[in-house]
């Protein structure tokens, strides 16, 4: 459930805290400024001063922070790169996904069942390009406020018969709070009323400048429709990626993310996870979030049973206790006592940080109602 912090609310919405807290007591919500309130508590207050409430995923992650390792460069070998697409509504992002998917996996993997596992992996040549199949900014910014940092680039969608619209926008600022390149897919170009040039000079004020005008953003025309212009997409990206020297270690215990999860009735808890660096094997003891478990079973896109799998690749697991969140990190450890002994104490430290930010403290609410 998304909640929100008393104070940092009130600072959101350009208020002061005792305002708010006394607004809340009006509408028979007891807090203070250092409690939570709920999503339609924050609605209810904010549209009292004419401001619309967008939901946020809150951030409540207890890091793996004590077991901080570093690599030796010499362990470290190229991985593929992880790409997320984003874009305006209906500017095409689910159809390129499919494009792309089809394109490069169906075609290599006849008669292969793919199924929806949240991301896939895609091959030119012998290279790879792990793709998110979870567009949109909202899945984006979910993981990155829960400290996911799981895209390496992002493919920006512009339908290029409608131009830059408010989400391609949107989706822009958020790659550049990410830091990650961006490369712009022109797609629908298969449409009469297609006009690239003024998708690239609309998106060159926001400065995003094609390389053809003397800039560093590549842009690439494609038909998702037509299936046109997706190698040339897939080439610009591991371009890119060669130029970011993507680097992991493959001979290590596996730490990673989960990209999504669920309960199923038959398999349990079921999550597709990235794998970001080591190699994740089967029998491996894992925190996930604060859940222990340990892999049962592990799938890739097209339902292959995988024994191993190594950095950028994304996996159907199974083996967990419980069903953990999107966004949530999880590493391997030595052993099941261990994994069992991290991931209570990461438990416990997850209620702890609960329990301090409920506590109450009656002084406080009275001084700040007066
Ligand atoms: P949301 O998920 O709703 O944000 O939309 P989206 O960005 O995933 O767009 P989607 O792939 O669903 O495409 C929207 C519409 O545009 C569909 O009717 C597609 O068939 C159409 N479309 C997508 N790509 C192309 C293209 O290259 N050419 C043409 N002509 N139509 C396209
Ligand atoms: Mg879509």
């Amino acid at each position: 459930e998304e909640r929100v912090n008393v104070g940092e609310f009130a600072r959101m919405i350009g208020r002061e805290p005792a305002e708010v807290i006394k607004k809340l007591f009006m509408l028979g919500i007891v807090a203070t400024i250092n409690q939570d309130i709920d999503f339609d508590a924050a609605t209810l207050i904010a549209s009292e001063y004419g401001i619309e409430v967008e939901k946020k995923v809150v951030i409540n992650e207890v890091e793996f922070e004590t077991i901080e390792e570093q690599d030796d460069p010499a362990s470290l070998v190229p991985r593929p790169p992880v790409v997320t697409v984003m874009g305006h509504v209906d500017h095409g992002k689910t159809t390129l996904l499919d494009a792309i998917r089809k394109t490069r996996v169906a075609a290599q993997e006849a008669g292969g069942i793919t199924q929806h596992i949240g991301a896939y992996q895609v091959e030119l040549d012998g290279r790879f390009i792990t793709f998110l199949d979870t567009p949109g900014h909202e899945a984006f910014t979910a993981m990155r406020a829960r400290g996911a940092k799981v895209t390496d680039i992002v493919v920006l969608v512009v339908a290029a018969d409608d131009g830059v619209m408010p989400q391609t926008l949107e989706a822009l600022s958020h790659a550049r709070d990410a830091g990650v390149p961006i490369i712009v897919a022109v797609n629908k170009i298969d449409k009469p009323d297609a006009n690239p040039d003024r998708v690239k000079q609309e998106l060159a004020e926001h400065g995003l400048i094609p390389e053809e005008w003397g800039g560093d953003t590549i842009f690439v025309h494609v038909s998702a429709l037509r299936h046109q212009g997706i190698d040339e997409l897939l080439e610009m990206i591991l371009l890119v990626a060669e130029m970011r020297e993507l680097r992991a270690n493959p001979n290590k215990r596996a730490r990673g993310t989960v990209i999504e999860a669920k309960l199923d009735r038959g398999r349990g808890p079921v999550a597709t996870v990235l794998v970001q660096n080591g190699t994740l094997k089967v029998g491996d003891a894992l925190v996930v979030g604060t859940i222990y478990g340990r892999v049962r079973s592990m799938h890739d896109h097209l339902g292959r049973r995988l024994t191993e799998a190594g950095p950028s690749t994304p996996v159907e697991i199974t083996g967990l206790e419980d069903v953990p969140e999107a966004g949530d990190a999880f590493m391997v450890f030595e052993d099941d006592a261990k994994a069992k002994q991290i991931a209570e104490e990461r438990a416990l430290k997850k209620r702890e940080q609960e329990l301090k930010k409920k506590h109450v403290s009656l002084d406080e609410l009275f001084s700040q109602i007066q």
